[in-house]
């Protein structure tokens, strides 16, 4: 497979992809390997906010009921949070963002937090609601937010209310990128590379 990271490094002096999508969409999944294939850091404020709450930090304790009932965290505490790491990753020549932003306001703010706005591309990782239904519930590590189906519900609802939004967002501003990602996960990474090169 022909790396991605010339192409991308050469619109700039860092490579800052951001993924959004549902649910089960395989924003980790791919995102894991992107950031390796880029050289840059990733970074998914799902696993970020997980690991505090597994911690007990102040910061776990205060979102640890909003993961469970798969609401959104605050968006000045997301902003706060994903800004004070972002600055700890500058001059790391980009990153991969899973899950930041997911709202408008919090992509309003991403926009002032990093000069330029946070992302150079912004892939669009397209699934149907049946698809991520069944992945959350076969996936393998049994998170809790996967636990109940009525769980499972609000974040499909909360997905299409607060973040699918950004799609058009992010299209005004000519970065969207849309990959089907209603495929096996080889042809899903494929499609999310030459996206990149466009
Ligand atoms: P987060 O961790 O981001 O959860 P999510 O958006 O619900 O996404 P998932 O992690 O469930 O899915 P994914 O798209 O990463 O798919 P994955 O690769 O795992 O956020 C959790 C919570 O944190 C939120 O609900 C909220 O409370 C809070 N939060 C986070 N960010 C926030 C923010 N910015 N603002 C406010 N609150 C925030 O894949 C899923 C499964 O499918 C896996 O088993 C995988 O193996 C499988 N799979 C993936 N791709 C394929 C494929 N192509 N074919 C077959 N199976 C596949």
């Amino acid at each position: 497979m022909t790396p991605v990271t010339g192409t991308l490094r050469r619109i700039g002096t860092s490579t800052s992809v951001v993924l959004i999508g549902a649910p089960g969409s395989g924003k980790g999944t791919h995102g894991v390997v992107l950031a390796e294939r880029l050289g840059v850091p990733y970074l998914s404020t799902g696993d970020l906010l997980r690991d505090h709450v597994a911690r007990g930090t102040a910061l776990g304790r205060r979102v640890g009921a909003c993961l469970d009932r798969g609401e959104l965290v605050h968006d000045d505490l997301m902003v706060a949070v994903v800004g004070e790491r972002l600055a700890e990753l500058e001059g790391r020549g980009g990153h991969v963002l899973d899950g930041f932003p997911r709202t408008v306001a919090q992509a309003e703010a991403a926009e002032r937090l990093v000069p330029g706005g946070p992302a150079e591309v912004v892939v669009f990782l397209a699934l149907p609601d049946d698809v991520a239904r069944k992945r959350l519930a076969h996936r393998a590590d049994g998170r809790s937010d996967d636990a109940d189906g009525a769980t499972v519900e609000h974040r499909l609802e909360v997905f299409h209310v607060e973040t699918e939004p950004l799609v058009g967002f992010y299209r005004a501003r000519g970065l969207l990128r849309s990959v089907d990602a209603d495929q096996p996960p080889d042809a899903v990474l494929t499609a999310i590379e030459s996206a990149l090169r466009q």
